[in-house]
């Protein structure tokens, strides 16, 4: 099935909304329509020079997946992806720790996965390596690109290239406890419910529009280890969920919030 790609949501082709070229200009595609290839994408405009609507170059939804360590929500997205849960394929899986056990994963469960090297920074990547991981997910021609514990802040060119392409999970419920060990955070402060968050990545830290939240209460006798524990669980449960319904061009894009469309 041919997917159609907007800011923050795919549609099914004819109901499809146009991407980038001129957005006050409306035209329908075809699948016969001759198509000219950018940006790992293949256009579905008469030519260049028309505004152009993106699609996936074959098939299936491909999923880029980004991480730097134990891999349990990746295990999770290629569960529910071999379930048929997910109507996509994962075609490219990258971490910035070259032993970490996200990679361990997909090289077990056969994903072509690679370490690239992230570069001089600790939080974020420098530029070659901006350039490389950009590089390796548009030949995997991706359509999604999930954060899955990637603990490296992404902004500017990588979100300019994959505009409202790109999700993360987050450990609490936002906007409530952004950045790092946001279970801790929760539990330090007191909040008797928290929870997890898929979420659209845009230049802040974790700030994006909400996709997908579930709520958990923190009991009294929690630990961070056990209020965290549970929350991964959570984690397994909305993400594959979140990127099925992105997959299957449920998830549009109005404003700051997304919309279901068959929820
Ligand atoms: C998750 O808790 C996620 O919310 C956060 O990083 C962690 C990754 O865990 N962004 P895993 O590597 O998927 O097990």
């Amino acid at each position: 099935m041919t997917r159609w790609a907007n800011f923050g949501g795919w549609a099914d082709k004819g109901e499809q909304d146009q991407h980038n070229c001129n957005p006050s200009e409306k035209h329908q595609p075809t699948l016969e329509r001759p198509r000219h290839e950018g940006n790992g994408f293949v256009c579905g405009a008469l030519d260049a020079s028309l505004p152009c609507v993106l699609m996936a170059n074959s098939d299936s939804f491909r999923l880029g997946v980004l991480g730097s360590g134990r891999g349990s929500n990746l295990a999770a997205i290629a569960d529910a992806v071999s379930r048929g849960d997910i109507p996509a394929e994962i075609t490219a899986v990258i971490s910035d720790v070259q032993d970490a056990p996200f990679l361990q994963h997909a090289e077990r469960l056969g994903i072509p996965s690679q370490f690239i090297d992230p570069g001089k920074y600790r939080t974020k990547l420098d530029d070659a390596a901006e350039q490389a991981y950009i590089a390796a997910l548009q030949l995997a021609r991706v359509d999604l690109v999930v954060l899955a514990g990637f603990m490296r802040i992404l902004k500017g060119e990588f979100l300019r290239v994959f505009e409202g392409r790109v999700i993360n999970i987050h450990p609490s419920l936002l906007p409530s406890f952004p950045g790092l060990e946001a279970w801790k955070q929760a539990l330090d402060y007191g909040v008797k419910y928290t929870g997890a968050t898929v979420h659209f990545v845009d230049q802040g830290i974790d700030s994006g529009a909400i996709i997908a939240q579930e709520t958990l209460p923190v009991r009294d006798e929690d630990s961070p280890e056990s209020l965290l524990e549970r929350i991964h669980s959570a984690e397994h449960r909305i993400l594959p969920g979140a990127i099925a319904a992105i997959a299957r061009g449920e998830v549009e894009l109005q404003g700051r919030r997304t919309v279901r469309q068959n929820p």
